[in-house]
């Protein structure tokens, strides 16, 4: 039976990748792909979302447009990484069909509510059409199935600020409401998807294959490709939000941890910054946990204060197995939509 997933997307080009593998991947029913403002502004990630769904001849799938700017902050958008128009180099067709007439806040609540323990929330963009929906119906926090959301930098520096990946930096406080919300959330950091690297030889597998999917790849991951090589130095870019999407089927990719996390939303100096609280031990104090909180069985620090754990944290990942993968889904979908 298929998985039925909403993907919250600020389509982006690893958006756009996470919408074509929801498409291709027979364990999910994409049930919609609602939209906020983050790599690019609202209104043109909307339209993004819906050429890369027409393109891939899937204008059945809803897209819905949701809200526009973060919660209390200006919008903060991600041109450098993405392109001016949010795909890169892709120059797509407008879409034919138009967006969903349902708001993307609404939708979310609709759809949880109608199916209590089924639905897959799959956030990979700012946070602030899931904090506005838990806002408004809170009772979606005991329908949903799951969140498995794509943010946070959690132990290592950010990508956006040295302490703030881009999703957190971007909507801080609805990154806040969202993480304190009760909701059964899998948090797949930057920690983990930096690592998960396509390279330009994956994409001449790709054109091998003559259709519009695999023009699309090649088009829009060659400007991902330039920015990842001038701003870091690696001559693969990290596909984040397909990573989030892909744990709805293949949650034995990766490994994890019960923690407590939170995201600084006051100091301008640390915002967005994930701020983790290990949780690990159950007894108090943490057994083989020193004075200093080094807890030698862990082989890790491990604080006295412990709250509750909020969050599965994703810790490992194979990266490998997954792109390997990734790569043989994108041949399958360029396939079946040949020029
Ligand atoms: C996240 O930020 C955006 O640029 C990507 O689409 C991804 O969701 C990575 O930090
Ligand atoms: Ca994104």
């Amino acid at each position: 039976m298929r998985n039925p997933v909403i993907l919250d997307t600020d389509p982006g080009i690893d958006d756009a990748l996470a919408i074509l593998l929801a498409l291709i991947s027979p364990e999910v029913e994409l049930r919609g792909v609602t939209v906020t403002g983050g790599n690019c502004s609202m209104l043109a990630g909307l339209a993004n979302a819906r050429s890369v769904l027409s393109m891939a001849r899937r204008s059945d799938i809803p897209v819905c447009a949701g809200v526009s700017t973060p919660l209390l902050r200006p919008l903060y958008t991600a041109a450098e990484t993405h392109g001016a128009s949010g795909l890169g180099y892709a120059v797509l067709p407008d879409a034919t069909h138009a967006h969903t007439a349902t708001h993307a806040v609404d939708f979310i609540i609709e759809e949880i509510m109608a199916h209590p323990g089924q639905v897959s929330l799959v956030p990979v963009a700012p946070l602030t059409n899931i904090a506005m929906a838990v806002r408004k119906e809170p009772r979606i926090v005991a329908a949903v199935k799951e969140v498995i959301i794509m943010g946070g930098a959690v132990r290592v520096d950010g990508n956006t600020t040295s302490l703030a990946e881009f999703n957190f930096y971007v909507d801080p406080h609805a990154a806040h409401i969202v993480m304190q919300s009760g909701m059964p959330i899998t948090l797949v950091p930057w920690d983990i998807t930096r690592d998960v690297m396509l390279y330009q030889s994956h994409i001449e597998q790709l054109l091998a294959i003559q259709s519009p999917v695999s023009r699309f790849l090649a088009d829009a991951t060659r400007f991902y490709l330039e920015f990842h090589l001038s701003s870091f130095g690696v001559a693969g870019c990290a596909i984040n939000d397909p990573v989030a999407l892909a744990l709805t089927f293949w949650p034995d990719l990766a490994q994890y941890e019960y923690v407590h996390v939170d995201v600084e939303h006051v100091s301008e100096l640390s915002m967005g910054k994930s701020v983790i609280t290990y949780v690990g031990d159950t007894t108090h104090p943490p057994r083989d946990t020193d004075i200093t909180g080094f807890n030698r069985s862990l082989g890790k620090w491990q604080n006295v204060y412990r709250p509750v754990p909020n969050v599965r944290l994703v810790t490992g990942f194979d990266h490998e197995r997954f792109i390997a993968r990734f790569v043989e889904r994108m041949m399958q979908l360029a396939m079946q939509v040949p020029t």
